[in-house]
């Protein structure tokens, strides 16, 4: 994964949102188990960040960055909103957009990468842009490693549980 310095580096080039006020508010939202929507985005945009400099990708960093780490600021908790819940894997990334536009100023390119961060749940939101592809990937993969630590956790529980 990252080398410290480079991860100094990833932060010091998102500095802006990693301490803009409605971003942190993402740190009051679970996104899966004992991780925050912050710490998920976070995660997704070190994972594209590693990805774009080993592979040599040369992508628009500020694009690429931007729309990783800000691609879920939904800003709900999308496990208890109910009815509404069945909506949120189609509606949050558009959502999560207009909270970026309002609040963090992103260009259209950066729009773009976080209206197509769902596909091919939003069968029609199509990434066609490197940065796109990356953040659809990486997002995938960092849910998947967060479900799957979160499931072990749970198991460990009961286990424990169970002896006691
Ligand atoms: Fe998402
Ligand atoms: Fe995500």
């Amino acid at each position: 994964m990252l080398k410290k310095h480079e991860e100094a580096e990833l932060r010091e080039k998102i500095k802006r949102h990693l301490e803009h006020p409605r971003v942190q508010r993402m740190n009051d939202f679970s996104q899966h188990g004992s991780i925050t929507t912050y710490a998920h985005c976070y995660r997704v945009a070190k994972w594209c960040y590693w990805v774009d400099k080993r592979l040599h990708l040369n992508s628009r960093e500020d694009v690429l960055l931007s729309g990783a780490m800000l691609h879920d600021m939904f800003l709900y908790d999308w496990h208890t909103i109910g009815k509404m819940n069945r909506g949120h894997a189609i509606n949050h990334a558009e959502l999560a957009c207009r909270n970026a536009i309002r609040y963090c100023d992103i260009d259209e390119h950066t729009q773009d990468v976080i209206r197509t961060h769902m596909w091919p749940v939003n069968i029609t939101k199509l990434p066609r842009t490197r940065e796109a592809v990356l953040v659809n990937i990486g997002d995938k993969w960092c849910s998947l490693v967060e479900t799957l630590a979160f499931r072990r956790g749970m198991k460990k529980g009961k286990k424990r549980g169970k002896k006691h």
